[in-house]
């Protein structure tokens, strides 16, 4: 099949799109490279940089395609409550542009990026994918607000589409080719890491006074290859025709800040101190997916769902590109 992945010189995008090509499918990507790294795209893969919200590329490259990926948009919580109006354009409005020239063009098929963060503050854990959807970051409220124009789209133009989302996604290719490389790094695994390649004494952790079981957040995380395996499953469902849907993406399995802390130790074989912080704000003190769903209906089966394997992928990938692909471009 033919697949526009937009987004996908980014961390998933890049590594999602290895795993289509692997499958034999024929690859466009569509990325602004703002925050994406053309080296990062595998060589087969043709890539456009251009923006999701731009018509005239995407008239050029829609036709032909059987279904859209959709990874594009901005993902930093702490920036999007200090300057929303930057989430609600490129995450809502300019994917909108997205959809209607989909619609235009005949392109009846989607998978979209979203997100744990749609949820909010959940009642129960694990969490269900018809759990209430109640965001507590602009962030999060911007992956909602898209999710709902895929739902009217499939309602109004009978767009297949599916909604992912993921929990914290963490890990690299397996062989360290392909990693994460953001700047800047909110996510907790690489800034462990790196501050344990760089020989950092200290490592801040954001709060210690939830109600969880040492007093850090729990996340569930889930390897990036696992997470793309479920995109391939996703893309050549609704791409041959199947019904679309909403499914969590985890390994249903939580671990708080200060057990991936001492993980990355295990995995690295370097020590870091510990500084208890205030709490971020917006951070829920437990997400934790089922990913039944996932299971039955996509057949998605996690591989690399034990987190020193996470880790260890992750190591082997920051510790060989310690500046990510920024030496690409030195
Ligand atoms: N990383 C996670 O843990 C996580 C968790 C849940 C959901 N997600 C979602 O997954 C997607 C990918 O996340 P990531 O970690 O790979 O982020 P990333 O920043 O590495 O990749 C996003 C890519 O989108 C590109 N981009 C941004 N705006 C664009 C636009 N208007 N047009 C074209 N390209 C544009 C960027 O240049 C970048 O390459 C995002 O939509 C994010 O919301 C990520």
């Amino acid at each position: 099949m033919r697949f526009l992945v937009t987004g996908g010189a980014g961390y998933i995008g890049s590594i999602t799109v290895r795993t289509l090509l692997d499958a034999g499918h024929e690859v466009i990507v569509l990325d602004t490279l703002e925050k994406g790294w053309r080296e990062a795209v595998d060589r087969r893969a043709r890539v456009e940089a251009g923006d999701v919200g731009d018509r005239k590329i995407l008239d050029w490259l829609l036709p032909g395609c059987d279904a859209v990926m959709h990874l594009a948009g901005y993902i930093e919580v702490a920036e999007s409550q200090a300057d929303p109006g930057r989430y609600f354009e490129n995450n809502v409005s300019k994917p909108l542009t997205l959809l209607r020239a989909m619609v235009d063009h005949g392109v009846g098929a989607l998978v979209f990026s979203s997100t744990a963060a749609v949820y909010g503050i959940p009642a129960v854990v694990p969490i269900l994918e018809d759990a209430p959807t109640l965001p507590v970051n602009a962030y999060g409220s911007s992956k909602l607000m898209f999710e709902q124009q895929v739902e009217w789209f499939a309602a109004a133009h009978g767009l297949r589409a599916v909604r992912l989302r993921y929990f914290n996604v963490a890990g690299a290719w397996p062989d360290g080719t392909l990693g994460e490389s953001h700047d800047p790094e909110t996510h907790i695994i690489p800034r462990v890491l790196r501050a344990m390649a760089d020989g950092q004494e200290r490592f801040e952790v954001f709060g210690d006074d939830y109600p969880t079981p040492d007093g850090t957040c729990v996340r569930d995380y889930i390897h990036v290859c696992d997470l793309a395996g479920a995109h391939r499953l996703a893309l050549e469902r609704v791409g041959s025709g199947g019904e679309g849907g909403v499914f969590n993406l985890g390994n249903g399995r939580g671990y708080s800040n200060l057990e991936v802390v001492r993980a990355c130790a295990r995995v690295s074989g370097r020590e870091v101190a510990i500084d208890i912080g205030p709490r971020r704000a917006g951070d829920p003190p437990v997400l934790v997916a089922s990913h039944a769903r996932a299971q039955a209906e996509l057949g998605w089966t996690p591989e690399r769902g034990d987190l020193d394997t996470m880790i260890e992928d992750a190591w082997r990938w920051h510790s060989t590109n310690p500046n990510g692909y920024a030496f690409c471009r030195i």
